[in-house]
């Protein structure tokens, strides 16, 4: 998505440690009209997919997230995180290990929330190990939801979540397709066909 490329190039900073600082548009202050955008692109390409149910994590995939149920309008959950689950019975949980962070999360939703019968389309903000994507797969799983597919505002397909999610076999996609840093220069998978 040309827009979004733009706004990270203008707006983007890149962190020691491969990670991009988007916290002007996305991960802190949020700009509603890009989010609406981001929503209808998601929205044109899952059009056809019979998705009942978005499912995404707090925080940051929340605004996508809901953008993009605005306009395929179905609702839209998001996994809690804890840091320790204790009562369990009512809630399909999964353990997250954030490598960025060097800690582990469990990330949980309500049983009233997802079921078999669901057809469930998983958004983030970021792809970049996968461990948050891997944690829904593990909750459709124990909710025996069908997963229609993975839409991410912006994957890094140098780090390994590209991989995990095509181990799947699951649609996959991605607004903004970092492919490398260089110094503070960011490089898409678009600029291949430029
Ligand atoms: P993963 O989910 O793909 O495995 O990501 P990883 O463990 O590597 O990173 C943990 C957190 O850092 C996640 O957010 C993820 O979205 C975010 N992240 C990863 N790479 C980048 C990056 O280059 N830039 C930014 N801004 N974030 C990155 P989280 O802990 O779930 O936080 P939040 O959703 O509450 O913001
Ligand atoms: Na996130
Ligand atoms: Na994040």
């Amino acid at each position: 998505m040309r827009e979004l490329e733009q706004r990270i190039l203008t707006d983007g900073r890149v962190l020691p440690g491969e990670v991009l600082k988007v916290d002007g548009f996305l991960n802190h202050q949020v700009d509603p009209d890009l989010m609406f955008t981001i929503g209808s692109e998601f929205a044109r390409l899952f059009r056809e997919a019979k998705v009942t149910k978005i499912l995404t994590v707090e925080s940051s995939g929340i605004a996508p997230a809901v953008m993009a149920g605005l306009q395929l309008h179905v609702p839209v959950v998001f996994a809690r995180k804890h840091k320790s689950v204790t009562l369990i019975d009512d809630l399909y949980t999964a353990e997250v290990y954030s490598y960025t962070k060097k800690t582990s999360n469990h990330i949980s939703i309500s049983k009233k929330f997802l079921s078999a019968d669901d057809k469930v389309l998983l958004i983030d903000d970021f792809l970049a190990n996968g461990q948050a994507v891997q944690g829904l797969f593990e909750i459709c799983d124990q909710a025996q939801a069908e997963i229609a597919g993975v839409g991410i505002v912006i994957e890094k397909i140098f780090q390994s979540g590209h991989q995990l999610v095509a181990d799947r076999g699951v649609r996959l996609e991605s607004l903004a397709q970092i492919t490398s840093f260089d110094g503070d220069r960011v490089h898409f998978a678009s600029e291949a066909t430029d």
